[in-house]
């Protein structure tokens, strides 16, 4: 399917935050964009700013002084709408209100040509909806920017349940076109990234309100072993509480009450009291030229132990084995549970139980759990969890063999699946039901993922590499430690186990 041409015209209404970023991508694409906003002068105010924009392009070298002029020239304000009769695609990012919305692309109707596309910037709603009285809705569609739009490659293409084909096929081309990384998605609550997204806070939440450890150490875990470029805290202090909470309240609102979604009452109460975050100088953290942040727990030094035994099997704890061998040790290779054992401390990788229920279940006291990793080999910090009734020597053993390797320790306080390992498996499980309902491909939501809001790995490509059984027991075991739906494993993990139990993957090798 083909992109709208080069040098063919594209409008932008709204000329905010968003509407402003679609333009100079448009422009910079080759588009005559032209730029209306019911706000005096924000149109204009927009082009002055994508100018300076451009010439701080120019000045790091990433975009040449001609180019930049005829883009810059490229940009046009219309005063009114009537002025977009010639585009062939107009793209719409006013305020989000579903009726404002509605009464625009009324408006734009009447105005434009038969084959001029009408696509929706919408964050959150229903593209069906908003297209649902237009004469012709099959040629609304959504096209879902991430903000700033001209650094965020992903865009969502979304469809509503009257959206042609060939529609979502040419703006899928163009946003291509234009060097971003499209994807499309059925216009469905929270579309990919919205949904898919939510356990990365809402298992921060329930960590947080478990007490496994303070803000600034969950933090570190999700950065530092989980490879996230932003802790989940530190990221919803960014996001501002109001704007997060909102999003999730909507989204559990929407998917009917579906307890995956549950709002925390730690975020109401931080929206409660006014800590919406960074903006507000204060959230989870303080902010302001007199509050240092705080720093995570990390154990102090303890001795290297002399010996280790090792339980291969489980690509995580070899990958381990491997970098132990690295730092010195000479791993004796053991028939027992996946795992390493060193100074009666049996270590294995966190399968959704506390370390204290497996403890019991091991008849095997000094039981340490480790969490996650993204990357063994490199990883600056490892997290640690200890059963209740593992005596101090076994504990410190543990410390002593990790810091020998290099990694900061963590103690996490013995809850269920840890932080990294609760948090992949959730985001693959809703991940996977995405796709089960034919949302998206398995392809889209890891893209989406990767590229809407910097996940090191798609959530569907972590749960193939760590392996499907993993995510489904991890995520049965927590649903039976805590006895709630919210952690149901999605059919078609299950379905892809059945078919096949040793190589079950949504991406081919
Ligand atoms: P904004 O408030 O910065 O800009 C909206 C602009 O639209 C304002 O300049 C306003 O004067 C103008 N406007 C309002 N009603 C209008 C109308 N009827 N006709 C023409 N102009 C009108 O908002 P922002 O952040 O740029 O968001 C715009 C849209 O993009 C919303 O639908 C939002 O949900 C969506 N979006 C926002 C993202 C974000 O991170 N801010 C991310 C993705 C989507």
């Amino acid at each position: 399917m083909h992109a709208i041409p080069p040098g063919s015209t594209v409008a932008v209404i709204g000329s905010g935050a968003m509407g402003a970023g679609i333009a100079q991508v448009a422009a910079t694409a080759g588009h005559q964009v032209l730029l209306f906003d019911t706000r005096p002068d924000a149109a204009d105010k927009a082009i002055l700013e994508i100018g300076k924009t451009y010439a701080k392009l120019v000045e790091k070298g990433r975009m040449g002084a001609v180019e930049s002029d005829l883009a810059r020239e490229r940009l046009k304000r219309i005063a009114s709408l009537h002025e977009a009769a010639g585009a062939v695609l107009v793209i719409e990012a006013i305020v989000e209100d579903l009726d404002a919305k509605r009464l625009l692309f009324a408006e734009l109707e009447g105005i434009v040509g038969d084959r001029c596309i009408l696509a929706t910037n919408t964050s959150s709603i229903s593209v069906t909806a908003i297209g649902a009285q237009l004469r012709r809705p099959e040629r609304l569609v959504g096209m879902h920017f991430f903000n700033p739009v001209p650094l965020m490659a992903l865009v969502e293409v979304i469809s509503g349940l009257a959206t042609s084909r060939e529609v979502a096929n040419v703006v899928h081309a163009t946003a291509e076109s234009w060097g971003k990384s499209p994807v499309h998605a059925k216009s469905t609550p929270g579309f990919i990234v919205n949904r898919v997204a939510r356990p990365y806070y809402a298992e921060a939440l329930r960590l947080l309100l478990e007490q496994a450890a303070d803000v600034a150490t969950l933090d570190a875990v999700m950065r530092d072993c989980g490879g996230f470029r932003m802790g989940p805290f530190e990221l919803m202090d960014l996001i501002g509480h109001d704007v997060n909470f909102s999003v999730t309240n909507s989204v559990f609102a929407a998917y009917y009450n579906d307890p995956r979604f549950t709002p925390s009452i730690l975020q109401q109460e931080l929206v409660n009291a006014g800590f919406l975050g960074r903006k507000t100088g204060r959230g989870f953290y303080r902010y302001g030229d007199d509050a240092a942040k705080p720093a995570p727990q990390s154990e102090a030094p303890s001795q290297k132990p002399s010996a280790l035994r090792h339980a291969g099997g489980l690509g995580a704890v070899d990958a381990l084995a491997e970098r132990l061998r690295g730092a010195g040790f000479d791993p004796v290779a053991i028939e027992a549970a996946p795992g390493l054992y060193c100074e009666g401390a049996a270590i294995h990788l966190t399968d959704g139980r506390s370390a204290t229920e497996r403890a019991e279940a091991d008849g095997h006291r000094d039981t340490i759990l480790f969490d996650l990793l993204l990357d063994p080999a490199g990883a600056t910090r490892i997290a640690l969890a200890r059963a209740d009734q593992c005596g101090d020597a076994a504990w410190q053993a543990a410390v002593g063999l990790f810091q020998s390797a290099g990694f900061a320790v963590t103690r996490l306080d013995d809850v269920p699946g840890m932080a990294v390992m609760r948090t992949v498996a959730m985001l693959a499980n809703e991940a996977a039901d995405a796709v089960n309902q034919g949302v998206c491909s398995a392809r889209a939501v890891d893209i989406a993922m990767q590229k809407g809001v910097n996940y090191p790995r798609g959530p569907l490509a972590w749960a193939d590499s760590m392996g499907l059984r993993q995510v489904v027991t991890v995520l049965a075991n927590l649903a039976a430690t805590y006895g709630e739906d919210r952690y149901r494993v999605s059919p078609l993990l299950r379905r892809k186990l059945a078919s096949d139990p040793q190589g079950a993957r949504f991406h081919a090798r």
